[in-house]
C-alpha cells in the first residue's frame, strides 16, 4: 500500500476551502464549534468553555450559524461527485444547519447518533449523545449495509475541547472511502478526523484557526505514521465534467 500522507493549514475554514480545486475531495468530516456554545457558555453548564490556564488555547472561536451558507456552498463545490459529508452537530444547531446544507445542494439522509455511553453536562436532561449529520452529493452506497445508525463510543475527557475520538470517524471513513482516497476536515481542532483517516490508509487535510490544533494533529498524525505534505489535491478533469472546454 502507498504511504498516506497529510497537509495542514491555518486559517479560515471557508477561506481555506477557496484554495482547494472543484470536485478535488473524497469525503468531509468535519466538528465546528457552534453558536450554541455560547448559551452554555452563559449559563456555565460547561467549565471547560472558560479560561485555562494550562493551555493557550482558552476556549476557540465559534462559527457563527450566518455562515454556514457560505460554508456548505464551499464543501459543495470541493466535494467530488458520489460522495458523503459528515457534520457533527449538536442537537439545537441541526435545525439550523440542515435546511442550509439542502439549499447548497447536498441531500440530506439522517441524523446518526454518536452515543459518548457516559453522562456529560447540562441542566435540562443531562448530554449523553451528539448528533453527525449525514449528506450526501449525488449518488453514493456505503460499503457496509449491516451498521447500524447508533455509534457507540466513549466520550475523551480531559482532551481537546470537544475532542471527538478517532474511532467515531474512522465508521464514517470506512464506510464512506476507498483506501487512498483524500479525507479532509476545516476545523480538525486535534485532529481526530485525521488520526482516523490516515489509520485506514486514507490521505488526509486538515485546517485550524489555532496554533495549538496545528501542532497537536502534526505530532499525531506523525506519530501514526503518515508523512507530511500532500500535493494539491487535482480537480476533476473537465472532460469527466462534462463541461464544453
Ligand atoms: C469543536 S473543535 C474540533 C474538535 C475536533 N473534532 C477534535 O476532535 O479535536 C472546533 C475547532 O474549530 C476551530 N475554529 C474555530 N473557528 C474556525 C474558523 N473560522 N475556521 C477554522 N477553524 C476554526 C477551533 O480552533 C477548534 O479547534
Amino acid at each position: 500500500m502507498d504511504e498516506t500522507r497529510f497537509q495542514l493549514t491555518r486559517g479560515d475554514a471557508v477561506a481555506w476551502l477557496r484554495t482547494l480545486p472543484d470536485e478535488s475531495i473524497d469525503l468531509v468530516v468535519t466538528d465546528p464549534p457552534y453558536e450554541s456554545l455560547e448559551k452554555h457558555r452563559a449559563i456555565g453548564t460547561t467549565t471547560r468553555l472558560k479560561h485555562s490556564k494550562a493551555s493557550s488555547n482558552d476556549w476557540f472561536e465559534i462559527f457563527p450559524n450566518d455562515r454556514f451558507a457560505e460554508l456548505f456552498v464551499e464543501i459543495y463545490r470541493v466535494m467530488k461527485r458520489n460522495s458523503h459529508f459528515y457534520l457533527f452537530c449538536d442537537p439545537e444547531t441541526m435545525f439550523v444547519a440542515k435546511p442550509v446544507a439542502e439549499a447548497a445542494g447536498f441531500k440530506f439522509w439522517k441524523p446518526l447518533i454518536w452515543n459518548k455511553q457516559r453522562i456529560g453536562m447540562g441542566y435540562h436532561y443531562r448530554a449523553m449523545y451528539e448528533c453527525i449529520l449525514f449528506f450526501e452529493k449525488g449518488k453514493r452506497k456505503l460499503h457496509d449495509l449491516g451498521i447500524s445508525d447508533i455509534i457507540e463510543q466513549p466520550r475523551i475527557n480531559g482532551g481537546y475541547p470537544a475532542e471527538k475520538p478517532p474511532q467515531v470517524a474512522s465508521v464514517l471513513i470506512g464506510q464512506s472511502t476507498e483506501p487512498g482516497a483524500l479525507v479532509i476536515d476545516p476545523f480538525m481542532g486535534s485532529g481526530s478526523t485525521g488520526v482516523a483517516a490516515v489509520g485506514l490508509g486514507r490521505n488526509f487535510m486538515g485546517n485550524d484557526l489555532c496554533e495549538e490544533a496545528m501542532l497537536i494533529t502534526r505530532q499525531r498524525l506523525l506519530e501514526a505514521g503518515a508523512k507530511e505534505s500532500l500535493g494539491a489535491p487535482e480537480a476533476t478533469p473537465h472532460s469527466q465534467l462534462g463541461l464544453q472546454m
